[in-house]
């Protein structure tokens, strides 16, 4: 018994000698330490020895399952040392791994600027629903039914009264119906039209505006629309106010500016012309006037509403407006 306990001590301090990473320290710990290791498995065997053997047997036995656990600590200790130091040795100084940041969509990033500009002229932004009612999409705008302005809007129906708004316009009547002049707002929002191709998506965004007060001129929706066009794209941008229709408005006009590819001489984008078109506009009908409760000899106003994706495509140079709306983060991490 003595001479076992004596080889096994020196055994498992030999192969401890030989443990060389942090990996190998556990199985050698249940191998010689452990509860049914085999220095505990020789200890159990102490009842089996003569009586008068057992205490300095034991006692033996003690010191060197104790001498064993000592080596076995400061092992430990060198190799997870070890990896501290390996650590060390890693260069810290090494820039961090840059974790990717999310940002604003393009178009969320031009709508926002489209009402910087509007709100910086006074104007104040108001939200409203996408399902909308057909009184005020259409009726309210002087588009009462079966006029043939209504098949132009592609309407996605909910049932016979309730539609995805064709557009933010009914934004005019649900304001005017609540306030009196002087009103000065924009409306931005999303609107929805059953069409689809390189330059329509079945969503896409709008700016409303208009304003109302006495003596309110055709001159002043110049004034304004100059102003932010030029803060929109550049200081000496032409623009063209072309004669128009719509119900809402009277007189009506669609407003270009000069090709922001070609400057005006004519290429593919502006069709030749020298021009794009970036907005409707008008002098709010005194019917919608009306309808509102307003009296149109007393109050007068002015309207417009603009395309947003539209806007970005021009000021970006972009040709398929569904880029906005494929997730492609290469189209969208260059804005
Ligand atoms: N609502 C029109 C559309 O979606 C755009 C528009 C034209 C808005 C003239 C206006 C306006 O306020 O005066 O096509």
């Amino acid at each position: 018994m003595e001479e076992e306990l004596k080889r096994l001590g020196q055994e498992a301090e030999t192969e401890l000698n030989q443990v060389a990473d942090e990996a190998e320290l556990e199985p050698y710990r249940v191998k010689y330490l452990g509860r049914k290791g085999m220095l505990s498995t020789v200890m159990r065997q102490l009842g089996q020895v003569p009586k008068e053997d057992r205490p300095r047997l034991g006692q033996r036995a003690n010191e060197i399952k104790r001498h064993v656990e000592e080596l076995f600590d400061i092992k430990t200790a060198e190799l997870t040392a070890g990896s501290a130091i390996q650590l060390q040795q890693e260069d810290l100084s090494l820039p961090g791994r840059i974790l990717p940041t999310g940002k604003l969509h393009p178009v969320t990033q031009v709508m926002e600027e489209i009402c910087g500009i509007f709100e910086g002229m006074g104007f104040a932004v108001a939200e409203g629903p996408d399902v909308e009612l057909d009184y005020y999409n259409f009726a309210a705008l002087n588009i009462p039914e079966h006029h043939p302005a209504r098949d132009m809007h592609d309407t996605f129906y909910v049932s016979d009264s309730i539609l995805l708004r064709t557009h933010t316009s009914p934004m005019q009547a649900r304001i005017m119906e609540n306030l009196d002049p002087p009103l000065r707002y924009i409306a931005p929002g999303k609107v929805y039209r059953c069409d689809s191709d390189i330059t329509h998506t079945p969503m896409f965004h709008q700016v409303e505006g208009f304003l109302v007060d006495h003596k309110v001129s055709f001159a002043d929706l110049k004034g304004v629309l100059t102003s932010f066009t030029q803060r929109m794209f550049k200081d000496d941008i032409a623009l063209r106010f072309r004669p128009s229709f719509f119900p809402f408005t009277e007189p009506s006009a669609e407003v270009d500016i000069a090709c922001v590819i070609c400057g005006g001489s004519g290429c593919r984008v502006c069709k030749r012309t020298g021009w794009l078109e970036i907005l409707g506009a008008g002098l709010i009908d005194p019917e919608v006037m009306k309808m509102v409760g307003y009296d149109p000899d007393t109050y007068s106003g002015f309207a417009f509403g603009l395309g947003v994706e539209r806007i970005a495509m021009l000021k970006y140079g972009i040709d398929d407006i569904r880029l906005f709306y494929e997730n492609d983060l290469r189209f969208l991490e260059q804005f």
